[in-house]
């Protein structure tokens, strides 16, 4: 995924583009640049890197100008370099792009036949000489409708034009793309994080819309050149949200807000003076839903593979879990009283939209579990239910996992009420423990100490398991993502029961093992696999729950003990150990633990 934006106003753009492009870095940073148009001539300064590489370069020769486009970059074609790096410029026009375009071989090569010189590897690159090639013999409007129709594939493009002093020319299918409304300037941008520092009066654009945007004025169209027109949303502003504070770490503040976060979210759904979880204008009844699919990507799809285990122990829904990017491609038989719920942080991850796009297609009942409340995956579902866990800005989710798992409980609970699968009480019953979890979370974080007595052995080993049984399976898929993406080394989440029959293999003398068993109806079998490993040779890190009558003591590494608490908020208290280790670990490899290597905060490319 890239960071685009772009600003035309009355006066030079060049710094207030480059703060943007910090706020979009977390999209993608491999390298990035800005092209401004001063005096009629397009000026380009590009850097690999981080933005601050840029910013180096800014300072030794400024760039003029009262109109530029931005873009922070995420390779899809062509390896991160300054030469690779966007805008990608012509005589006449500047590109900044986010997508792939899918038929660019064939559109260079018809290029190459009319004389164009490409300088870079990428498919970008093509939009620059295909737009310029339309300009020979049509108006702006035509050509860049023209050109447009001409595009396969996923674009939010940004465009500057030498001989348009005045505009600039943003479009959109499949990557997102908003504009913002400034004093005598206005903006194009990825995502209203790009945005948000300059205003907070944004419009969207659709699939297949394009805009021409001046300093005063923002005119929409469809693909065939028909104006549309655009509400103007008022965001809330939480500037704070966007800054670390105390903390070294975004991962770190994100983490340590998660008791916050989760009051936030179960002050949102649980209406205390009816005892009830209230999911806002619902659209189905109970009997027109009989089956829930939940789809996902990463630590979305972890939530998704959490959700089943609710949904099968308290409902009678069949429940079933795709990763986004299998269910696209699968002989999907649609059924129309599935209830189709699409996980997803960021809300704009292209696998899972894709997915959504097919299950709309189909006039499926769709709803999105999101972040991200004013983003595509949200804004294309039937019905939307947020996370409200504020920013995430960290690539490595973590209070956002804990959301989605809120989020789909509750769903998972209400559900089960509206259809009498559990009784009354236990409904009750089930609000009332939520009411201690944040701070059992809070008790939790507390842990950390022993996790940084053990973080070293996770680094230095050749790889590691992360075992679990039942609902903390899951967790342990997710334990092991988190210590993957964060100190780039093997660890595998892995079923308890499914050691003996391959993976035990691994096992060897000083392997550390992190063993998920929580003291709940898995616990005595899970403990059984864990000797099985302790057997041969492995490090094991207990994580349960407290309990004074058994202390772990013979052959244990070291054990974990989160606080007691029912076995439906067990995976939320056994998270936070696991994110902690990914965090303490990254640390001590010092490598960068808000934007990993070849990550991106969200995935919006297939
Ligand atoms: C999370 O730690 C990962 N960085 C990644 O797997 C992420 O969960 C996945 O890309 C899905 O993102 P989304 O929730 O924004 O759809």
């Amino acid at each position: 995924m890239c960071g685009i934006v772009g600003i035309t106003s009355s006066k030079p753009v060049s710094s207030m583009i480059l703060n943007s492009l910090r706020k979009l870095e977390y999209r993608g940073y491999d390298s990035s640049g800005i092209a401004t148009l001063h005096e009629g001539t397009i000026h380009e300064i590009k850097s690999e890197g981080r933005v601050d590489a840029l910013e180096k370069n800014l300072n030794k020769s400024n760039l003029y100008g009262n109109i530029g486009i931005g873009h922070v970059r995420w390779a899809t074609h062509g390896v991160p370099s300054t030469i690779n790096a966007h805008p990608h410029s012509s005589e006449n026009v500047s590109v900044v792009h986010n997508g792939i375009i899918e038929n660019s071989t064939l559109l260079k090569k018809m290029l190459l036949k009319k004389g164009h010189k490409f300088k870079s590897q990428t498919d970008t690159e093509v939009i620059t000489h295909l737009i310029t090639e339309y300009l020979k013999k049509n108006d702006l409007k035509t050509s860049v409708i023209k050109m447009l129709k001409r595009l396969h594939g996923s674009f939010a493009l940004g465009i500057i034009f030498k001989d348009q002093p005045d505009l600039i020319v943003g479009a959109r299918r499949g990557s997102p793309l908003a504009v913002g409304y400034g004093p005598n300037e206005n903006y194009l941008g990825s995502d209203s994080y790009a945005l948000k520092s300059m205003t907070n009066k944004i419009s969207y654009l659709n699939d297949g819309e394009f805009c021409i945007l001046k300093k005063n004025n923002i005119d929409f169209f469809d693909e065939n050149g028909t104006k549309v027109n655009k509400k103007i949303l008022e965001l809330s502003s939480n500037e704070n949200n966007y800054e670390k504070g105390e903390y070294k770490h975004f991962m770190a503040k994100e983490i340590d807000e998660q008791p916050t976060t989760i009051k936030n979210c179960i002050n949102e759904y649980i209406d205390k003076k009816n005892n009830d979880i209230n999911i806002f204008n619902f659209p189905w009844k109970s009997k027109e839903i009989s089956s829930i699919v939940l789809i996902g990507c990463g630590t979305a799809y972890h939530s998704c593979l959490m959700a089943k285990y609710w949904f099968e122990q308290i409902t009678t829904f069949d429940v079933s879990v795709d990763i986004a990017s299998e269910f696209r491609y699968r002989k999907n038989r649609f059924k129309k009283n599935a209830l189709y719920i699409f996980v997803s942080q960021s809300g704009e991850t292209a696998d899972t939209y894709a997915a959504l796009d097919l299950c709309n297609k189909h006039n499926m009942k769709t709803c999105a579990i999101v972040n991200v409340v004013e983003s595509s995956i949200a804004r294309d579902s039937k019905f939307v239910l947020p996370i409200h866990c504020g920013p995430e800005i960290g690539v490595a989710s973590t209070k956002a996992f804990i959301g989605q798992m809120l989020v789909l409980y509750l769903l998972c609970i209400k559900l089960a009420k509206n259809r009498k699968d559990i009784s009354k009480d236990i409904f009750n019953n089930k609000i009332k423990s939520l009411e201690s979890l944040s701070n059992l979370i809070k008790k939790t974080l507390n842990t950390e100490s022993d996790i940084q007595m053990v973080c070293n052995s996770f680094v230095e080993a050749k790889g590691s398991m992360f075992l679990g049984r039942g609902y903390s399976f899951p967790i342990a898929l997710e334990g092991a993502l988190k210590l993957k993406e964060l100190a780039y080394v093997h660890a595998e989440g892995y079923p308890a029961g499914e050691m003996k029959h391959g993976p035990l293999a691994l096992i060897e003398e000083g392997m550390p093992v992190v063993v998920i068993a929580p003291r709940d109806e898995y616990y005595k079998k899970t403990i059984s696999n864990m000797q099985e490993v302790i057997a041969r040779g492995a490090k094991v890190l207990l994580i349960t729950n407290k309990n004074k009558d058994e202390i772990f003591s013979e052959n244990i590494w070291q054990s974990i003990e989160v606080e007691n608490t029912t076995e439906d908020l067990f995976p939320f208290l056994i998270t936070i150990p696991l994110q902690k280790l990914a965090y303490y670990s990254a640390l001590k490899k010092g490598y960068d633990i808000d934007k990993p290597r070849n990550l991106a905060k969200s995935v919006t490319v297939e």
